[in-house]
């Protein structure tokens, strides 16, 4: 039931502090210490010289920012594949590969395909998904869940987030995060209901920016590069703008030649590491007549920024960067007098492949 809500993507929107708060006192005792992850999952895990994670859309940009946590902090190399690419074109794996299927509905026929091979050639497996008992968590060694509750709008936001949590814990118990992941989960959770409450400032970027506009650009470095493809995603599949989300340092590679005189640039800002070169790219996609707007972390804000996010552990920003682009698609779809919940020609589990 979507409550007070006019739609439910909006709800769901709403619902990932819930869903933070509800993944950490699951998968967290009194004590930050790990629970519910069976000591066999971490033994399977550490035996494997290499993870692969298999995802198709929303899923898979999770599998990307979890890809990260993976290598950071248990130290195995990790790789992320598209279901339905992964499933005819097997790529050669290394002696030992463990394998994470990331999925809401468990029943994605593109990662089902893949799972069946995999079980074939006998390769260990684990599924994170929010729905329990379904095709991906029966047929895998291993299941987790994800606790978001039914999502029901077709483009996936909760159990986005959900999923880079849970990629979180798991790299966490696994390896050493060398933070107190509990406590971080905690304040991102407080820190995402800051954001949520700020709802209209996005309706207004988005009404500012991308009214009349027929195609969009969302750019970032590192982590932000991983929620850039998901917000793009966002964007496109529920308000029909053309929007490409993809690594800051490539537009001068090729796309640079697109941007036209107001062309709306959305720069997500929160790594450190590469501040410096993304505000430089801004600059060159601004000179050419972008319109840039820019979300920055609070520590690399500038003057000028459209949305300054709360700090919080910068391998931990996704969780923060990725409500702006929910939000900003929601009212663009709203501006355009589109149903938010159900964009033409998509269905929410997609079963065939
Ligand atoms: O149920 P799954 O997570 O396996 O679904 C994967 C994709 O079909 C799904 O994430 C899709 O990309 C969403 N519509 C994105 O919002």
């Amino acid at each position: 039931d979507k409550g007070v809500y006019p739609y439910y993507m909006l709800k769901e929107i709403d619902e990932q502090v819930i869903v933070a708060h509800t993944l950490s006192q699951y998968y967290f005792d009194d004590n930050a210490q790990i629970q519910n992850i069976d000591d066999d999952i971490i033994s399977a895990i550490k035996a494997a010289d290499r993870l692969y994670i298999v995802a198709a859309g929303t899923s898979y940009h999770a599998g990307l920012v979890g890809k990260r946590y993976f290598e950071q902090w248990t130290g195995i190399p990790t790789e992320v594949h598209i279901s339905s690419e992964f499933a005819y074109d097997q790529p050669l794996l290394s002696q030992r590969p463990f394998f994470i299927f990331l999925s809401q509905s468990g029943e994605t026929a593109d990662s089902r395909e893949v799972l069946d091979n995999v079980v074939k050639q006998g390769y260990p497996s684990l599924t994170l998904a929010n729905v329990m008992n379904s095709t991906l968590t029966r047929e895998a060694n291993f299941a987790l869940p994800l606790l978001a509750g039914p999502e029901i709008a077709v483009a996936s936001t909760k159990a986005y987030t959900a999923q880079i949590i849970v990629e979180a814990i798991l790299a966490h118990a696994v390896g050493d995060s060398q933070i107190d992941l509990k406590n971080e989960l905690a304040k991102t959770a407080v820190e995402m209901q800051v954001i949520i409450d700020q709802k209209d400032e996005f309706k207004t970027i988005a009404e500012q920016a991308l009214r009349g506009q027929k195609s969009a650009f969302y750019i970032g470095r590192g982590l932000d590069a991983a929620v850039a493809v998901e917000a793009a995603l966002k964007l496109k599949e529920i308000s029909y703008i053309q929007t490409e989300g993809f690594a800051a340092g490539e537009l001068k590679h090729g796309t640079i030649s697109l941007i036209e005189e107001g062309t709306p640039v959305f720069a997500l800002l929160t790594q450190s590491k590469t501040a410096g070169l993304v505000r430089g790219e801004i600059a060159q996609v601004a000179a050419r007549g972008a319109n840039t707007i820019i979300i920055s972390g609070k520590a690399l804000a500038k003057k000028g920024d459209a949305y300054i996010l709360p700090d919080v552990n910068e391998l931990l920003m996704p969780l923060l960067t990725v409500i702006p682009a929910q939000l900003i698609a929601y009212y663009a779809t709203l501006d355009r007098n589109l149903d938010v919940d159900r964009p033409r020609n998509l269905a929410k589990s997609v079963t065939v492949q």
